[in-house]
């Protein structure tokens, strides 16, 4: 994913430093076992009338433009929440997603969205993400783990973001990226036969 180009408009160093406010570590006996990103974002002005269809890469530079031009932020959006395996399956997502609550409180914004990305959705390559995120437990919330604690914590669906977080690059590219073996020794496609993933 750090192979988004938008992804640089929040993770490169130097610019980093500017959302070091939104950003937090979480610590288990001495070792920092997760991190979790935000960033803040100005909403409801200059065209802004509903969340992007273009969902996590959108925020970013949309967050980006606020910065350049000196647009005051009044909303807050998560970017990610990860645990090393250790930490996980113990409900320590939520410390994230609370402590960014907070962050959004105090600060006085309005609201906090987040851009989920649902955990178990490669495991159904071919439904739809409406019917996907749809389908519930017994206890009516989202079958989906990851949904299911956003919904836990109180937020509600939005919308879907059809090209949420699309990573643009040639075969060769993504197999560079990936690791991944060309299949039946063909050569991979140079740069510039352009492939398109979301
Ligand atoms: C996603 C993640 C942050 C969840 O954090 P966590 O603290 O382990 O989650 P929880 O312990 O609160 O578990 C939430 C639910 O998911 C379930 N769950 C956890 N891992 C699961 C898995 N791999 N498959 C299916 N269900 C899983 C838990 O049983 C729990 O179910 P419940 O709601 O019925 O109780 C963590 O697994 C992680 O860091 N994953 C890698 C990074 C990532 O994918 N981040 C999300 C996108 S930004």
């Amino acid at each position: 994913m750090r192979h988004d180009p938008v992804a640089q408009l929040y993770f490169a160093p130097l610019i980093l430093d500017h959302y070091l406010d939104y950003a937090f570590a979480g610590v288990a006996g001495g070792k920092v076992v997760a991190r979790a990103f935000s960033v803040p974002f100005a909403f409801h002005i200059d065209g802004r009338a509903e969340l992007p269809d273009g969902g996590w890469d959108e925020v970013i530079r949309w967050a980006h433009d606020d910065r350049m031009t000196g647009r005051a932020p009044n909303v807050l959006s998560a970017l990610e929440i990860s645990l090393l395996p250790e930490a996980r399956g113990g409900g320590n997502s939520r410390a994230l997603l609370d402590a960014m609550k907070a962050c959004a409180k105090a600060r006085g914004f309005a609201e906090m969205f987040a851009p989920v990305r649902p955990n178990q959705k490669h495991l159904h390559p071919f439904m739809r993400m409406r019917d996907y995120i749809d389908r519930v437990g017994p206890d009516g919330f989202p079958a989906d783990s990851w949904l299911r604690t956003h919904f836990r914590a109180g937020a509600t669906l939005v919308k879907v973001a059809p090209y949420a977080m699309t990573i643009a690059g040639s075969l060769a590219d993504w197999l560079r990226w990936t690791g991944k073996p060309s299949h039946g020794g063909e050569e991979a496609p140079e740069a510039g036969a352009a492939q398109k993933a979301a």
